[in-house]
């Protein structure tokens, strides 16, 4: 099967399969390194890092050169015209007419969709602000499956920065997927965001299970316990979650522990306080002591700052160089894979992965806007119109197709008035039945009451005390 010319964006643009296959591609070529010098002769990699990078951009561009592609690089924004105020759209059109593919980093979430959408090559992700990080993500797995062999009925727990941790985000995804269970450790005041929490109940099939902070449950390890999420692969502990599965981390321990550093660049962006670094977890032998972490991974995508004791780099136990070192094999073959200079097979059983993501898609160039100041579709207005899944109607909740913030606006209307189905032009409330009424290809969606009278639209009764409260 081919999977040239496909975009790696977020975790879920490769199904189940294709990460097994890539991994077995991976696998055969650190086997014969010296082997593939000729899979991607004659072909261009251009390399746009507009964040700090050492592993993911040097483990790109050594994939190439081991290819034997070339590769042309951006690694400074202050140096491209897009400090000249060129559009990202507009940058992508041209990097992909002298490229073959094209990885990005950028400090915007969604702006490797945008760079995907304009850009006529294949593009990967290697960042996008807080939301995703999905070749780190194949790293995590991979180390995962190489040192237990499956994924499936693992216990996985997730510590320190979830709520701006980008490997974070794009690993719950595909951990939910590939069948673990998910212990949320965060650190005080960084949790997981709604909107991962809410796509992992939505578009996965297991449950997830969130506990206050003060329950006795949650304090019984060396930081609070925030959630768990578990899969329906094991009916009987869906039965009672907190209890088996804490009962099951005691028993068989657990399995991998995946720390993350507090991603200090993103607070300031959201401006919150610096205190939340006083309660940071940090891993050290001491931390790791107890029994259910006798076979436990430690993992870390890397840079540390804090969080992780250097004492534990002689313990067997910690993965974390590991992870970084696979970078280069898996990026060989997600390159060859895309770049269409390798094909693989997939086994259709481990496609099992449904994908619940026929939400109606909502898209007008006026109206309800993301709210995510970070967001590539609020930076770049200019010319990228708003486009969200509706993935709920009561209460109406929208999820923005480029950073995946949900938003739950207040006011709606028909864009059928005109032809005089609506005898007035009104607009209504979000939670008024009209949210099921109209259909979802006339429905407009305003983020405030003045925005709809802006567009000549008056309020109708509800709508009109509603503004006015
Ligand atoms: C991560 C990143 O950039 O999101 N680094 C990496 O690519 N290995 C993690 C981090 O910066 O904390």
């Amino acid at each position: 099967m081919s999977l040239a010319n496909r975009n790696l964006v977020v975790v879920d643009d490769l199904s189940n399969g294709e990460v097994e296959a890539l991994f077995s591609l991976s696998d055969e070529m650190s086997n014969s390194m010296d082997k593939q010098s000729g899979v991607c002769r004659g072909k261009i990699m251009a390399s746009l890092f507009f964040e700090p990078s050492t592993r993911t951009r040097l483990s790109f561009e050594v994939a190439m050169h081991r290819l034997g592609g070339s590769v042309v690089s951006a690694v400074d924004i202050g140096a491209t015209s897009l400090a000249k105020g060129e559009s990202i759209a507009d940058m992508a059109r041209v990097v992909g007419s002298y490229a073959d593919i094209i990885v990005i980093r950028h400090p915007w979430e969604g702006a490797a969709k945008v760079v995907a959408d304009y850009a006529g090559v294949p593009v990967i992700n290697a960042g996008d602000g807080s939301h995703q990080h999905p070749t780190q993500t194949l790293c995590d797995l991979y180390t995962i499956k190489k040192e237990k062999q499956t994924i499936e009925g693992l216990n996985i727990s997730l510590c320190g920065d979830l709520k701006h941790g980008r490997t974070i985000h794009s690993l719950t995804y595909a951990l939910a997927r590939f069948g673990a269970t998910i212990h949320f450790r965060p650190s005080p005041g960084l949790e997981l965001p709604e909107h991962v929490k809410r796509k992992l109940t939505t578009e996965y099939t297991g449950r997830l299970e969130s506990y206050d902070n003060q329950s006795d449950i949650a304090k019984v390890r060396f930081f609070p316990l925030d959630a768990i999420y578990m899969t329906p692969s094991k009916p009987h502990q869906l039965a009672n979650i907190p209890d088996v599965s804490l009962q099951i981390e005691m028993k068989t321990g657990v399995d991998a522990l995946y720390i993350t550093r507090l991603q200090k660049e993103r607070l300031m962006a959201t401006a919150e306080s610096q205190d939340l670094k006083t309660d940071y977890p940090v891993i050290d032998r001491k931390s790791l002591k107890g029994k259910e972490f006798k076979r436990t991974l430690v993992m870390h995508p890397l840079p540390r700052v804090d969080e992780l004791a250097y004492e534990m780099d002689a313990d067997p136990r910690s993965m974390y160089f590991k992870q970084a070192a696979c970078g280069v094999p898996i990026r060989m073959a997600l390159i060859a894979l895309l770049s269409g200079a390798k094909e693989v097979s997939i086994a259709k059983e481990a496609d099992s992965f449904v994908h619940n993501m026929d939400y109606p898609i909502y898209r007008r160039n006026f109206g309800v806007k993301c709210q995510n100041q970070n967001c590539v579709s609020v930076n770049e207005s200019r010319y990228i119109t708003p486009e969200f899944g509706i993935i709920n109607l009561e209460p109406l909740t929208l999820r923005c197709a480029y950073c995946e913030h949900e938003v739950h606006p207040q006011y709606i209307a028909s864009s059928d008035w005109h032809e005089g189905k609506v005898d007035t032009k009104k607009y209504h409330r979000a939670d008024s039945h009209w949210a099921r009424k109209i259909k979802p290809e006339n429905l407009i969606i305003f983020d405030s009451g003045g925005e709809a009278e802006a567009h000549g639209f008056k309020p109708s009764h509800y709508a009109r005390e509603h503004h006015l409260r």
